[in-house]
Parts: structure tokens; C-alpha cells; sequence
């Protein structure tokens, strides 16, 4: 029986996705790489190095920097976009977020975030959320981020939890692909034909509840 939720942050919790995908277009451009609507699908849900290793090999550029250097750049990447997060508050929780983590509450689940990033803790604190996600994962203390299973496999055992006893969502296709490699129930959020990989994907956050999960899961 499902016992635990683990969630993605970025497109699930919070739309702040788009900030991350803007901070990423103007690193792009500053390293003269072409941004396109490909690059940003394939950054969502990777983690800092990982995006920025991906934009310099789309440029085939990758050799042409240091680690040092790289470091620097997802470093002022990261700067932009925590300017972008000052803004951040509650009415950036995505529609019917806020009432499914009540319901998830009220009937005794448990709930934890499991998202690439560094800055998770902030923005849930942000977003006014810290009353249900007492549990966040700590991307810095796992070998692999996403696709690798290491977030999700993480996210279980801080739940106590086996992972047949969890759900996973993501709106990412690589998210999905940890999801699945954690063999974990994997819920989708977004484009059926980008998550196909999903083991059911809901169109939008309005759709997430409980009923339907369930439902679905029969
Ligand atoms: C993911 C986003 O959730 O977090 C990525 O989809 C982002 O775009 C990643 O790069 C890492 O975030 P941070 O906050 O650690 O740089």
C-alpha cells in the first residue's frame, strides 16, 4: 500500500523551474551556445554540474574549460538565479499543491522532497511549505544525482519506508528515469509523450489527488 510521497521540487511543488531555465539561457548565450527548446526540456531535473556539462556539450565546447572554471560559471549560474528566488512566496505553490499536501496530511502520509537541488531547503521555506516537508534529501551527500536512483532510494530510507511502499513524482524526464531505476511507483507530471517512460502522468499539478493517484494504482 502506498505509505510515503516523495516530490520533485522544480515543476511540481513550485513553477520556479522557469527562473532556473532562464539563469541557464543566459549562462548559455554568455558561453555562445544556441539555447533551444530541447536544452531546456533536457535540463529539468539535473543537477547544477550536471545542466551546465550538458549545455557545454550541446556547444561541443566541453573540453575548452577547467574544472575550476566550470565551477565558477554554475557558481554565477546559481547567483542569477537566487536573485530570481528573493521573489519567490506561497503564491508560487502550483495549483492544487496546497490542498493535496493538506489531504496528504490529514490522512497520515508521509511526505519528503527529493529534487536536484542544493537550494530545496530555501525555497520550501519560501513557498510556506515547511509544515509538511519536514524531510527534504540532500543532494550533496549522494554519489549520482538524477536519472541515477540515489534521490528516491534516499528519499525511502529518510522515510522508513521500503520503496514499494512509495510513490514518486516528476515532471522531468530524467526524474522519471530515477523514479523508475529506484523501482519506485512513478508518477509523471506534464507531457504524456516526454514522460512516457511514467508509469501514469497526469497532465497538471490540478490533477494530483489522492482519489486519482489511488485510482489509478488500483
Ligand atoms: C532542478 C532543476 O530541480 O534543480 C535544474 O530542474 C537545476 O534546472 C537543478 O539545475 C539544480 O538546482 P540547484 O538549485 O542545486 O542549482
Amino acid at each position: 500500500d502506498i505509505k510515503g510521497w516523495c516530490f520533485d521540487l522544480h515543476g511540481v511543488i513550485t513553477d520556479s523551474w522557469i527562473y532556473h531555465a532562464m539563469a541557464w539561457q543566459e549562462t548559455a548565450e554568455i558561453l555562445g551556445v544556441t539555447w533551444t527548446d530541447d536544452i531546456q526540456e533536457q535540463l529539468k531535473g539535473r543537477d547544477r554540474m550536471d545542466s551546465l556539462e550538458y549545455i557545454l556539450q550541446v556547444g561541443g565546447i566541453q573540453d575548452q574549460y577547467t574544472l575550476s572554471e566550470k565551477q565558477a560559471i554554475a557558481a554565477r549560474k546559481n547567483k542569477r538565479y537566487l536573485k530570481y528566488l528573493q521573489k519567490m512566496n506561497p503564491s508560487d505553490v502550483l495549483p492544487g499543491i496546497n490542498e493535496l499536501l493538506a489531504d496528504l496530511q490529514a490522512d497520515g502520509y508521509q511526505m519528503i522532497i527529493a529534487s536536484a537541488s542544493q537550494n530545496a531547503p530555501l525555497e520550501i521555506e519560501k513557498l510556506g511549505l515547511t509544515k509538511y516537508f519536514t524531510k527534504v534529501v540532500d543532494v550533496t551527500q549522494l554519489a549520482h544525482n538524477k536519472p541515477a536512483p540515489d534521490v528516491f532510494l534516499k528519499a525511502a530510507e529518510m522515510l522508513e519506508l521500503d520503496v514499494s511502499e512509495c510513490v514518486g513524482i516528476d515532471d522531468g524526464l530524467v526524474g522519471v528515469q530515477s523514479i523508475n531505476a529506484a523501482n519506485m511507483v512513478s508518477i509523471g507530471v506534464g507531457d504524456q509523450q516526454i514522460l512516457h517512460e511514467a508509469d501514469i502522468v497526469f497532465p497538471s499539478t490540478t490533477d494530483l489527488t489522492i482519489a486519482n493517484v489511488r485510482q489509478a494504482f488500483k
